[in-house]
Order: structure tokens, then C-alpha cells, then sequence
């Protein structure tokens, strides 16, 4: 068993360096030399009518990434039996699907069946970095979509509450370095946190202490007023008070002592990190520059094996929605009410579901870009929350029935 671990673990790890997969520059010149202008314009578009989406592409192309390579199974659907990492834990705390659902049907008109969606959400966080006033990048090309999502793999990710060396080993187990790991917590410059992701830290943080001692007594103060013991739904903080720009204050702010979480400020628990936090803190230009480069290296692990149509179903789904689509059609022309044909096929879910997702997402006014604390309605509401995980993030702890599946 130990051996069958240690085998998984090591097919695991070259599978994040898939060799199959190499990535160019060069790779939609002749198929479609367009595409990024596209996704360009659908990030843009999207971003000009709300402001979180920039933050809400970076973290989604981090997520991406970091389960299972940058294969765009994060934005695949749940189907039947399976949840996706979609509907996982940190699941309402990301969001902006959309924009990618869009941003692939503008590029499948121009050029069908070429460009994965992976690749496409790598453009688009790039994009949102530069819409951001950050620096731009070359992304490299060619990555391909997975068919596999699994909720119960965001446990993978690392948390919040993560300590340097958690943090330390959640990134080498990706091939990313300790200057990696602090030029891309730099990410944290874009968006907004639940409460769920800090609270910890502000209420019963240990037995002896309600309040984390690293964090400043008014930055604490402030927080806690946002976030009382039961807190308001959806209420939080923006990760920085210049949350729609991209810039160094989060380094800054860390040195503050007013990183938002206990991984922000780990960074300033070994000597290495800490003086590239500095380095950071110091110089917009050091840390764009190795944000550059280290978003380049995340954004290379690769992990998928197809290009998808459509960027919430492989195409196993695919197929059987058309064989379902064409029973549908067929049940009318058996002269069947809508009512029944829709019941025998589960249609009436599929609708109900893409009416819920609309409504998710146009009732989410927690952002407040120009500063701090937003309040909306009482009531407890956990959400975003991987805090609660117990596991140190290691992935070759991964369950074996779902690498058998999928990598044997
Ligand atoms: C180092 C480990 C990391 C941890 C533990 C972490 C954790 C978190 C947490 C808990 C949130 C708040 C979620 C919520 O409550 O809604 C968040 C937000 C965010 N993270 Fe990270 N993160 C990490 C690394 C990164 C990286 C590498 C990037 C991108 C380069 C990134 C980009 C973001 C962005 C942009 C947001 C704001 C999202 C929004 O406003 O929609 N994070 N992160
Ligand atoms: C988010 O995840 C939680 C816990 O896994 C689940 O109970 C909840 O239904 C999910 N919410 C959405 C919107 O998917
Ligand atoms: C980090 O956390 C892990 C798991 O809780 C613990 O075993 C380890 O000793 C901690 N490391 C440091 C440097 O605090
Ligand atoms: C609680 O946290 C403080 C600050 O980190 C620490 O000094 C103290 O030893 C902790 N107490 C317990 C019981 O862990």
C-alpha cells in the first residue's frame, strides 16, 4: 500500500509537469492569431460593468492551477453523481464564471474546437492584472482542458490559516519556490475576503488570546466590527484598501502588521521570505517583476488532455446532453406536454439551475472598491471557508479511487 502510495504520489507530481503537454508562444498564430484580443475585450467588458471581476479571474486561474494543473477544472459543472470543485468548500467565494463561459463562445465563433479553456483563463487573468494597472506578460500557450473535477480536491489548496512551512510545501509540491510563493501572495493586492477566511483570527484565536497578537489592536478592531461573532452574511473586508488596483501595498500592509490572513503574515516567519516581502514592500518594480515571472510558472503547470466546447462540460456531458436534447425533441413530436417531457428528463433542474446561478451572482453586492468594511443583512452564513481544513495540504494524500480513474 505504501508502495502503491509513493507510485501515485510520484505519477502525481510528473503529472503536474506534464510532459505531454509543452507549451509556446507561438501556438494559435496560424489557428487563431485573434484570440487574445477577444478575451481581451470579454474581460474588459465584463470588468467595466463590475469591479470585482479582475480579482475574481486571478484567483480562479490560481485555483485553476493548483488542483489537478491549469486544465480549467474549476470551471466545469457538477453532473449527476459528480460534485465539481465549482461546488466545493471555497466554493461562493469565487465567482465571475461567466466571463470565461462568454469570453470561449466569442472564440469559438472565430476559430471552433482550437482554443482550450485553460488557455483562455490564463489570458483573461492576465488580462485582469493589466486592467488593474498592472504589469502585462507573454502567456504562454497551448494548454489543454481536463475532464475531471472533484469538490473534495480543494482541499488541496492551501488555506488561510496555513503557517510558512504549510505554505512552503503547498507550493514545492508544484514546482514553486519560496520567491514564487511571496511574489504571488502579492495577488492579495486584488479583491475581497469574507469574513469565514480571517475569523479565526479575531474571535477565540487561541485559549489563552481571543485576537491574534500579530495582527495591529485597530486593524483588529476594525475587522471585528465587520465581522462580529455571528456575522452578517456575506459581510468582510477588501484585501487592500486600494483593492482595484494592482500595486505593492500588500507588502506593505504586512509589515503593518494588517495582513488580512495568518498565510499573509507567515511570510514574515523565515529570513528568506521576509526579506522579499521587504524587497517587495520597497520597490512596485521588483514585485511586478517577479510576479511576472512566477505568474508565468504557475500558469505552466499543465494537466489537461482535450480541447472543450464549452467551459462548464466535458465532452462526455456534452454528448450526453445532444443524445438527451434529441430524446427531448423526439418526446414532443410523440405529442407529449412540455410539463411531462420535462419532468422524464430532468430539464426542469437544468433550467432551475442556471436561474439560481444568475440569481447568486446578481445579489452578491458585498464589494465596496473604494474602502473596507461592507455590512449587508444578519444572519451566520460560513462561506469561502477552506479554514476548516485539517489537512496540511499534502496532495499526495489524494484519494487513490479518483487517481485510478483518471490518471491510470
Ligand atoms: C498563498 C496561498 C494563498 C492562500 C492561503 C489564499 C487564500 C485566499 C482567501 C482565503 C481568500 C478570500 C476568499 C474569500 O473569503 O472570499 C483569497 C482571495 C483572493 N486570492 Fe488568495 N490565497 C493564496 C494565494 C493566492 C494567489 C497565488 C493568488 C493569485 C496570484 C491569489 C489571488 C487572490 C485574489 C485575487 C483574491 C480576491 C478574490 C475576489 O475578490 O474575488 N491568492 N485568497
Ligand atoms: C458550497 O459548499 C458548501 C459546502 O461544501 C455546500 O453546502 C454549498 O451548497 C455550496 N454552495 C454552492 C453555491 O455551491
Ligand atoms: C506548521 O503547522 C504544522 C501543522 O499544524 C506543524 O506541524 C508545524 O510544526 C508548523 N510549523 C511551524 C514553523 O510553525
Ligand atoms: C496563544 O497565542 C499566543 C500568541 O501566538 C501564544 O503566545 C500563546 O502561547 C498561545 N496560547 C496557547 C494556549 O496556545
Amino acid at each position: 500500500m505504501a508502495i502503491m502510495s509513493a507510485f501515485l504520489c510520484l505519477l502525481l507530481i510528473l503529472s503536474f509537469f506534464s510532459p505531454g503537454t509543452s507549451l509556446s508562444s507561438n501556438y494559435y498564430a496560424k489557428t487563431c492569431p485573434n484570440v487574445e484580443s477577444l478575451v481581451r475585450r470579454a474581460v474588459r467588458d465584463a470588468a467595466t460593468n463590475d469591479k470585482k471581476v479582475p480579482a475574481a479571474l486571478l484567483r480562479m486561474h490560481f485555483h485553476d492551477c493548483f488542483i489537478r494543473g491549469c486544465d480549467a477544472s474549476v470551471l466545469l459543472n457538477s453532473n449527476g453523481k459528480n460534485t465539481a470543485e465549482k461546488d466545493g468548500p471555497p466554493n461562493v467565494s469565487l465567482h465571475g464564471f461567466y466571463v470565461i463561459d462568454n469570453a470561449k463562445k466569442v472564440v469559438e465563433s472565430a476559430c471552433p474546437g482550437i482554443v482550450s479553456c485553460a488557455d483562455i483563463l490564463a489570458f483573461a487573468a492576465r488580462d485582469a492584472v493589466v486592467l488593474s494597472g498592472g504589469p502585462s506578460w507573454d502567456v504562454p500557450k497551448g494548454r489543454k482542458d481536463g475532464r475531471t473535477s472533484k469538490a473534495s480536491e480543494t482541499i488541496q489548496l492551501p488555506a488561510p490559516t496555513f503557517n510558512i512551512s504549510q505554505l512552503q510545501q503547498s507550493f514545492a509540491q508544484r514546482g514553486l519556490s519560496l520567491e514564487d510563493l511571496v511574489a504571488l501572495s502579492g495577488g492579495h493586492t486584488l479583491g475581497f475576503s469574507h469574513c469565514s477566511s480571517f475569523k479565526n483570527r479575531i474571535h477565540n484565536f487561541n485559549s489563552t488570546t481571543d485576537i491574534d497578537p500579530s495582527i495591529h489592536p485597530s486593524f483588529a478592531a476594525t475587522l471585528r466590527s465587520v465581522c462580529p461573532v455571528k456575522n452578517a452574511k456575506n459581510a468582510g473586508v477588501a484585501m487592500d484598501p486600494s483593492s482595484t488596483s494592482f500595486d505593492n501595498t500588500y507588502y506593505k500592509l504586512i509589515f503593518q502588521q494588517k495582513a488580512l490572513f495568518s498565510s499573509d503574515n507567515a511570510l514574515l516567519d523565515s529570513p528568506k521570505t521576509k526579506n522579499l516581502a521587504s524587497k517587495f514592500a520597497s520597490s512596485k518594480d521588483e514585485f511586478t517583476k517577479a510576479f511576472v515571472k512566477s505568474m508565468i510558472k504557475m500558469s505552466s503547470i499543465t494537466g489537461g488532455q482535450e480541447v472543450r466546447k464549452d467551459c462548464d462540460k466535458n465532452e462526455g456531458e456534452r454528448r450526453k446532453d445532444r443524445r438527451s436534447d434529441r430524446m427531448f425533441n423526439q418526446g414532443f413530436r410523440d405529442g407529449r406536454s412540455y410539463a411531462q417531457v420535462a419532468k422524464s428528463f430532468g430539464k426542469e433542474n437544468t433550467k432551475m439551475n442556471q436561474n439560481e446561478e444568475k440569481k447568486d451572482w446578481s445579489s452578491e453586492k458585498i464589494y465596496n472598491d473604494k474602502e473596507k468594511a461592507i455590512n449587508s443583512d444578519g444572519g451566520e452564513e460560513d462561506v469561502g471557508d477552506h479554514t476548516s481544513s485539517k489537512d496540511n495540504g499534502n496532495i499526495c494524500k489524494m484519494e487513490a479511487s479518483s487517481l485510478n480513474e483518471e490518471y491510470l
